[in-house]
């Protein structure tokens, strides 16, 4: 049976972290791999979390099995944090997924299954994973720019004139806020025109949401989604817990859909417990246990919120840090108006691999970096070895 099978190509950027880990030089930087570092380059478990799972532990009765829709009070507790007001009207139904990749993939079907006509459409570049989750599931895969690395800019026109090109019934993902890897994001007056965009051809949104709170503020960094979300006759939503609860092992996710009345919204539930429940079966419990026990009480709550405030407050920092650096040709300001943990810097590959070879700086090949890899300290070394790889460049 497996004689025939090749091995497949490592994924490129988990190559980098494999190599980031074998190279033995001290000074070594990873901006490469996508999770959030403190001041100490650690990405501790939450507080707020360790006292969730203190409780849970003296709490929790039994480990018997949930549903195929997971834990229901997670759901609507996530549902609400995320969806404010746009949450509960019985239109919109909620699913725990296994992490916010278990919930595109769970979304993927279900598009798969409702309009088999449907394309995806996803932005030039997007989280590298889109693709192959979509592909997957044999949806057919299109693609919009919305972003010029050259100026660092928004190409908002291009977008609009992708939604105009598309079918009705195609599918649009967007990222809600801290566009990864872009950090660039949509003003709330282009949310607005984006709502109206799809509606006016027949378009669906698919909301992928990974970093709420990272930008400006819980409830900010999700105004344009809310917007479009509750502005849509039919929209999807994923959100992952991993980055802002720091539960990125636990696989901790959901996935909302806003549909046209209560009898359809109900179908799509049932047909995602169907979907569910031929994977997975039921999604693992314990970190939607702790965002459900952290969401519904008050204390646990204020302490989460004050954590993603120190978590935005640090990578706020490191981009003003950065976005005030002069470096040869390279612009580094647009890093200060845009969010999140990511940016895309114009560099050549070449300049990617000596960054690497002479300097012990890895970042993804694209030249994605993790604003949240680089501590105060770093960034004088940073900016030198940028220096060194485009005066070489320049000459
Ligand atoms: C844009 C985006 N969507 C979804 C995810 C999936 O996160 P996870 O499956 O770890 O919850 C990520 C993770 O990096 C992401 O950046």
């Amino acid at each position: 049976m497996f004689e025939e099978l090749k091995p497949r190509a490592p994924d490129p950027l988990l190559d980098t972290i494999r190599q980031f880990r074998g190279d033995p030089r001290p000074g070594k930087l990873d901006l490469g791999v996508g999770v959030f570092q403190d001041e100490q380059g650690r990405t501790p478990v939450l507080r707020s979390v360790k006292q969730a799972e203190a409780l849970l532990l003296e709490t929790q009765q039994t480990k018997t099995y949930l549903g195929a829709e997971g834990d229901v009070e997670f759901s609507r507790a996530l549902g609400t944090a995320v969806l404010g007001h746009v949450f509960g009207d019985g239109r919109v139904i909620g699913l725990q997924a296994p992490g916010g990749t278990g919930a595109l993939r769970l979304a993927a079907d279900l598009i798969r299954v409702a309009n088999p006509n449907a394309q995806i459409w996803l932005g030039l570049p997007t989280w590298p994973n889109h693709q192959p989750i979509f592909s997957a599931v044999g949806i057919p895969l299109r693609d919009y720019r919305h972003f010029d690395p050259g100026t660092q800019a928004i190409c908002f026109d291009e977008l609009r004139a992708a939604m105009k090109s598309a079918t009705r019934g195609d599918v649009f993902v967007l990222h809600s806020s801290c566009h990864n890897p872009t950090g660039a994001d949509f003003t709330i007056e282009q949310w607005q025109e984006i709502a109206r965009t799809l509606n006016e051809y027949g378009l669906i949104p698919l909301l992928d949401t990974a970093y709420q709170g990272f930008a400006r503020g819980l409830d900010e960094d999700m105004a344009g989604a809310r917007h479009v979300f509750g502005n849509c006759p039919e929209a999807i939503l994923t959100v992952s817990c991993s980055k802002n609860f720091g539960l990125y092992r636990e696989r901790t996710g959901a996935l909302f859909v806003r549909a046209a009345d209560t009898a359809k919204a109900d179908a799509v539930r049932t047909n995602l417990m169907g979907i569910a429940r031929t994977n997975y079966s039921m999604p693992p419990d314990h970190g939607a246990a702790i965002v459900r026990t952290i969401l519904q009480d008050a204390r646990l709550r204020a302490e989460w919120e004050r954590e993603v405030g120190e978590m935005r407050g640090k990578l706020n920092g490191v981009r003003q840090k950065l976005s005030g650096l002069r470096i040869n040709s390279l612009d580094l300001s647009p890093l200060a108006k845009q969010n999140g943990m990511f940016a895309t810097l114009p560099l050549g590959k070449l300049q990617i691999e000596r960054l690497k070879e002479e300097r012990g700086i890895y970042m993804a090949p694209s030249g994605r970096i993790n604003i949240a890899g680089l501590m105060a300290t770093d960034i004088d070394a940073f900016a030198a070895a940028l220096r060194s790889v485009l005066i070489d460049a320049a000459a």
